[in-house]
């Protein structure tokens, strides 16, 4: 199943007695959900990342343990997805874990006016030892997690959070550039309906960094948000323009239009094309910063980009394996 390595999965060279040993702090999260990054603060986040780069390596070395074999995930997604719920059944079958996927033919139905989404988790459950849950509705995950007596892992919830993709934001910003204090990090596009912006600006307020928020008026970051920034005391300015930041940015963290969230789609027209990240705009970036994306791109970043060794989206995505593999393994107390 992965390229030949799995026979050594025999014989691990890999012992997740050591990991446990090696833990700064115990697992506070075992049977926990992980709903929002607000339950994260900066020694939970070395404690993740620390396992999540043990995860990268017995990838690297042989491919495959079996941590969570006899495990079952349900993966319930509301909503399409490629990258993470390939990547959380990723994570689970690198782990030896097996997963039930619930990708098609499921119907939305306003968790506010019926019972759907409760009935479905507590059905879940009966067969799963965790539920990972994208849905349309803000605030979605939290019902899931009250009505379901196993861990729920919120994949995004409407406009809301996006919990797992800002630690894996995170989790590269630190593996790309070696620590996270210190930098000035630029975000750039839709800032309003963007929830991997929410999630990692709520992130970044754990951190000294200089914040840059790049966005046309009607996608400004909320101002409950930019309020958060403001009160942990982060040093932070909001610009229309790309060319403000380009030249000083150590992360341009770029995002695409979030199409399906607009009322008026006169109004996404109107903004859509707004930003482009070429090969020449990229002339005159640091040498040592990284462009990011949670993908999908409709056009940010042109495909000249890919080849810039600061092209950092795909390996972006890999670590976002890394880490759900580290966050199955601590829910379900096994790191
Ligand atoms: C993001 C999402 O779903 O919010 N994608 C992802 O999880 N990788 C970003 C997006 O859809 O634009």
């Amino acid at each position: 199943m992965f390229n030949g390595t799995k026979e050594l999965a025999l014989e691990p060279l890999f012992h997740y007695g050591d990991l446990r040993r090696k833990s700064t702090k115990a697992n506070g999260f075992a049977g926990q959900d992980i709903l929002s990054v607000s339950q994260f603060d900066r020694e939970s986040l070395a404690y993740v990342f620390a396992r999540a780069h043990e995860m990268r390596q017995m990838v690297e070395t042989i491919g495959y343990a079996d941590l969570l074999k006899g495990y079952v995930l349900a993966c319930l997604f509301y909503e399409p997805s490629t990258r993470t719920s390939a990547s959380f059944i990723a994570a689970m079958e690198r782990l030896g874990g097996s997963v039930i996927p619930i990708t098609q033919g499921v119907q939305f139905s306003s968790v506010a006016k019926g019972e759907t989404l409760a009935d479905t988790v507590r059905t879940l459950e009966q067969y799963a030892d965790v539920i990972v849950l994208r849905h349309p509705e803000i605030g979605s995950a939290r019902i899931a997690a009250d009505y379901a007596g196993v861990p729920v892992i919120n994949a995004g919830d409407g406009a809301g959070e996006h919990p797992t993709q800002a630690l894996l934001d995170l989790f590269t910003i630190q593996e790309e550039l070696g620590a996270i204090d210190g930098l000035k990090i630029a975000m750039v596009g839709d800032l309003r309906y963007g929830r991997t912006v929410h999630s990692l600006t709520k992130l970044l307020t754990l951190y000294d960094v200089s914040l840059r928020f790049v966005s046309p008026e009607i996608l400004r970051l909320p101002l409950v948000l930019m309020n958060e920034v403001k009160d942990a005391g982060l040093d932070v300015r909001e610009t229309h323009d790309v060319a403000d930041v380009i030249e000083t940015a150590d992360v341009l963290y770029v995002t695409r239009v979030q199409k399906e969230r607009f009322t008026d789609l006169a109004q996404y027209e109107e903004v859509k094309g707004y930003y482009e990240i070429t090969a020449e705009l990229m002339q005159r970036a640091k040498p040592k910063m990284i462009v990011m994306h949670p993908l999908p791109r409709v056009g940010e970043i042109h495909y000249a980009v890919d080849s810039d060794p600061r092209a950092a989206y795909f390996r972006q995505v890999r670590n976002g394996m890394y880490i759900r593999m580290a966050l199955l393994a601590m829910v379900l107390g096994k790191a």
